[in-house]
């Protein structure tokens, strides 16, 4: 696992053409201001299950500077997943498909137990599945819903490895490379070591390093 610190499009401009075979990450949306403006949610600021503190957000604006490094980085034929709110899905749609990748379909993260808000409350994020030319994906059976519980006491916004482990089986095989420009607690890499594939990525956070580092150690013993 190679890890760089520094900002995700200056660090994607680093890497070769065509030399990426799975990208999967999770960017600080706008939105998520948003929603920690709001009521309970401010609570959010310093995680009190983890004692982070809340990371700064990439703006909009930025999009099309980032979908364009991931899009040059990819192979030919790959794929792409972009955690994201139904807020902020509909800004990166457009844009994605504008620098030449083909959109999907959204696909379901059901996190299986109610979360936070007052108009039904939030049990679901998306995660956006696009591809650059076309690569089948490994196991067609899998369906678009996919249930994994949340993560209690972690980073902020951290996401179940056992989740990615399954983008990881499904758009990838093993020695393949992923990539994750914004890997926060590491969980994007945590579940491709395991898998075999290699796993480089970026963060401009010092607690992030610390978290993927650490979490690293525990699996591998390195
Ligand atoms: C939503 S979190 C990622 C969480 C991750 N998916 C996980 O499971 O732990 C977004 C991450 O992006 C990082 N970040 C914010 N702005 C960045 C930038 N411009 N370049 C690289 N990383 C950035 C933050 O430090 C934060 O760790």
């Amino acid at each position: 696992m190679q890890l760089f610190k520094d900002d995700a499009v200056s660090w994607l401009s680093t890497l070769a053409d065509a030399s990426v075979d799975l990208v999967i990450t999770d960017p600080p949306y706008e939105s998520l201001e948003k929603h920690r403006k709001i009521g309970t949610t401010t609570r959010l600021k310093v995680s009190k299950a983890s004692s982070n503190p809340w990371f700064d957000i990439f703006p909009n604006a930025r999009f099309t500077e980032l979908l364009q490094a991931i899009f040059r980085v990819l192979k030919p034929n790959a794929h792409f997943y972009l955690f994201c709110d139904q807020e902020t899905m509909f800004v990166i749609k457009p844009l994605a498909e504008k620098v030449g990748f083909t959109f999907w379909k959204p696909i379901v993260w059901d996190k299986m137990c109610i979360g936070m808000g007052y108009h039904y409350r939030a049990r679901y994020e998306f995660i956006l599945f696009f591809e650059k030319g076309k690569r089948k994906l490994n196991d067609l059976a899998v369906p678009d819903i996919l249930e994994f519980k949340r993560v209690y006491r972690g980073y902020p916004t951290e996401k179940p490895v056992p989740l990615l482990a399954q983008l990881i089986a499904q758009s990838s095989n093993a020695g393949e490379l992923v990539v994750d420009p914004f890997f926060g607690s590491g969980a994007t890499l945590i579940a491709a070591t395991e898998l075999e594939r290699r796993a480089m990525g970026c963060d401009i956070a010092d607690d992030a390093h610390a978290t993927a580092r650490q979490r690293y150690l525990a699996v591998t013993g390195e």
